[in-house]
């Protein structure tokens, strides 16, 4: 099985994890055409490094890493005005109806059982969080990137100022960087649910958490794909296409 030490070589990364060897060569410590047989130690040494400061991005890429088996193949043959279209329907107002719930959820579980476990005091606080950023996070597309989007199509790439001005590369650099962050915090929700496993002692509104939780992964991992793999460089390509005369592309997955 995979472990990633100081001793894990390039080679290995490579077949590993393309997450991990995004963030490694967006360090330049590695580039295109080195040698895959080095250490990571290796690496560091030659550029004076610690190899902690290399390891740490390394492990939380990999954490973060979307499972390969989410399916987003609905969006193939869609526009891209279908594609934002697709994605408030489906995901935005999934989560404004349901944020609430699982937060109310959570407050009846820690007010019955958070005495004896921590846990559950540090999960319903990560809820909040997440559940505050994602309201921010998912106004920010409404009312920046989806309206540029939909302008890209209806009017030959005329786009209206949004509150992030007409290019789209400004809030998708945000939007990723959201992205990244929602990512890792679902990892701590699995560790803190123990992957949404449902302890013996569990009443029905504690399995009931557990169910909108484990859903709610389910359906965020889903949503981000979607955006961070088509949405967010097809919006990148249409605008750059409509600069040189050209036409938005339809999504072909
Ligand atoms: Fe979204
Ligand atoms: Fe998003």
């Amino acid at each position: 099985m995979f472990e990633l030490t100081a001793e894990t070589r390039v080679a290995e990364l490579q077949a590993e994890s393309a997450a991990m060897m995004k963030v490694l060569m967006s360090t330049g410590i590695y580039r295109e055409g080195d040698n895959p047989d080095v250490t990571i130690n290796e690496l560091c040494q030659s550029f004076c490094l610690h190899p902690r400061i290399l390891l740490d991005p390394l492990a939380r890429a990999r954490a973060a890493e979307v499972p390969s088996t989410v399916d987003i193949s609905e969006l193939d043959g869609m526009t891209l005005t279908q594609v934002v279209e697709n994605i408030e329907t489906s995901h935005h107002a999934y989560l404004r109806e349901t944020l609430p719930v699982i937060g109310a959820l959570l407050d009846r579980v820690v007010q019955a059982h958070g005495a004896g476990d921590a846990r559950l005091t540090e999960l319903r606080e990560l809820v909040g969080k997440m559940s505050a950023d994602l309201e921010n996070h998912m106004l920010h597309e409404e009312e920046a990137l989806f309206p540029m989007v939909r302008d890209m199509e209806a009017n030959d790439g005329k786009i209206k100022p949004t509150r992030c001005g007409q290019a789209v590369a400004g809030p998708i650099m945000c939007m990723e960087n959201d992205h990244n962050i929602l990512k890792e915090e679902l990892v701590r929700l699995r560790e803190l649910t123990d992957d949404y496993a449902v302890p013996g002692f569990a009443c029905m509104t504690y399995r009931n958490m557990l169910e909108q939780l484990s859903r709610f992964d389910e359906d965020m991992l889903v949503h981000v794909t979607k955006e961070d793999d088509v949405l967010f460089p097809y919006a990148l390509k249409a605008q750059a296409a409509l600069r040189d005369g050209g036409q938005v592309p339809i999504v072909a997955l």
